[in-house]
């Protein structure tokens, strides 16, 4: 049987957080620990410049999360780990794309109409501070996937839709020139848990309620503690599933340690003790992928090495798949 090419990218953007860690690292780490699985998970670092220009995040960013990443076990013997911007191939392929992707199926891609939508609310003008980059995004996530001929895309449900969208472009393609792209699905997890943060709302960088996943300890706790609950005290039973507390607890606990919280909660266990008892479990589990990531962020060589590996690795496939692209299109040699 042949494998199973799974790919997922990560956009360099902001700190790791929990949120990160339980939605995307963990489980990818994890299928690609799996044998009939062929991994490809990469930096999307031009996806980062979409959303912030500002030179010395982008460099910090892009660090912090393939640290992270390796940190948190994957393995770059086994996955193909790689920079998006060290596959040339990959905007080479976005361009003979956006030739190819209607306009108007961009048009109805979510980010971009969230970005009018608030501009249009606002009074502004709709287009106001969308760039060309945000507007043709789905083309260059489609190029990421068809580049390696991927399979299966796990994404959150908020990507979905770009990954309908690689499909699309590259049914048309595969039609209107020469079948050369697989079509790729989206595969959304149901059991990966969307975590809540700290004001109850889906955690993102966006929001601004993170929890960052490789602080000091101290800082972890912090974060922690600064949980919104509700005023009740000690000994007054609580309902868990209103608390994103509990939610994040289940997300490292197992299946009895979840009851038992559960239990504890409508016991009427303290706040404080529940946040004590979360940022232990917490702190258990990403210790030791603390130490490797304080290491491996002292040893920024390290990561580089890895990294161009990962993408010398991978680049004979992008390279021959262009060259079929090229050709498809018409851009030949002449003799
Ligand atoms: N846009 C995705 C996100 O923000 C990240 C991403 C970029 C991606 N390219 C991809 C995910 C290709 C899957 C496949 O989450």
């Amino acid at each position: 049987m042949s494998k199973r090419r799974v790919l997922t990218g990560i956009t360099t953007t902001g700190t790791p957080h929990l949120g990160n860690y339980v939605g995307a690292i963990r489980p990818a780490v994890a299928a690609s620990k799996s044998p009939d699985v062929d991994a490809y998970l990469f930096l999307a670092d031009y996806h980062a410049l979409i959303k912030c220009q500002d030179p010395k995040i982008v460099a910090e960013s892009s660090r912090q999360i393939a640290a992270s990443w390796l940190a948190s076990g994957l393995d770059p013997d086994r996955a193909h780990f790689y920079r998006q911007s060290d596959i040339p191939e990959i905007t080479e392929l976005c361009w003979i794309l956006t030739c190819n992707a209607a306009k108007g199926l961009m048009n109805r891609a979510h980010a971009y109409k969230a970005a009018v939508q608030q501009n249009v609310e606002a009074g502004e003008d709709p287009d106001y501070a969308v760039t060309m980059g945000l507007f043709s995004y789905p083309v260059l996530m489609a190029a990421d996937i068809l580049v390696f001929n991927a399979h299966d895309v796990p994404v959150g449900r908020d990507q979905i839709q770009h990954v309908e969208m690689a499909r699309d472009i590259a049914q048309r393609f595969n039609h209107n020139f020469k079948s050369v792209f697989t079509l790729p699905q989206a595969v959304v997890d149901d059991n990966v848990a969307v975590l809540q943060g700290l004001d109850g709302r889906k955690m993102s960088k966006s929001y601004g309620n993170t929890i960052p996943l490789f602080g000091t300890p101290k800082q972890l706790q912090k974060s922690i503690n600064k949980i919104k609950t509700n005023l009740l005290e000690p000994g007054e039973p609580k309902d868990p599933d209103t608390s994103a507390v509990f939610q994040i607890w289940c997300a490292f606990a197992d299946e009895a340690e979840r009851q038992e919280m559960r239990t504890a909660f409508e016991a009427g266990l303290a706040w404080g003790e529940a946040k004590k008892r979360l940022f232990e479990r917490v702190n258990d589990e990403i210790a030791p992928a603390r130490d490797e990531y304080d290491r491996l962020m002292a040893n920024p060589g390290e990561v580089e090495t890895i990294l161009r590996e990962g993408a010398e690795r991978v680049r004979p496939e992008s390279v021959a798949l262009l060259d079929k692209v090229r050709r498809a299109v018409g851009l030949r040699p002449f003799a």
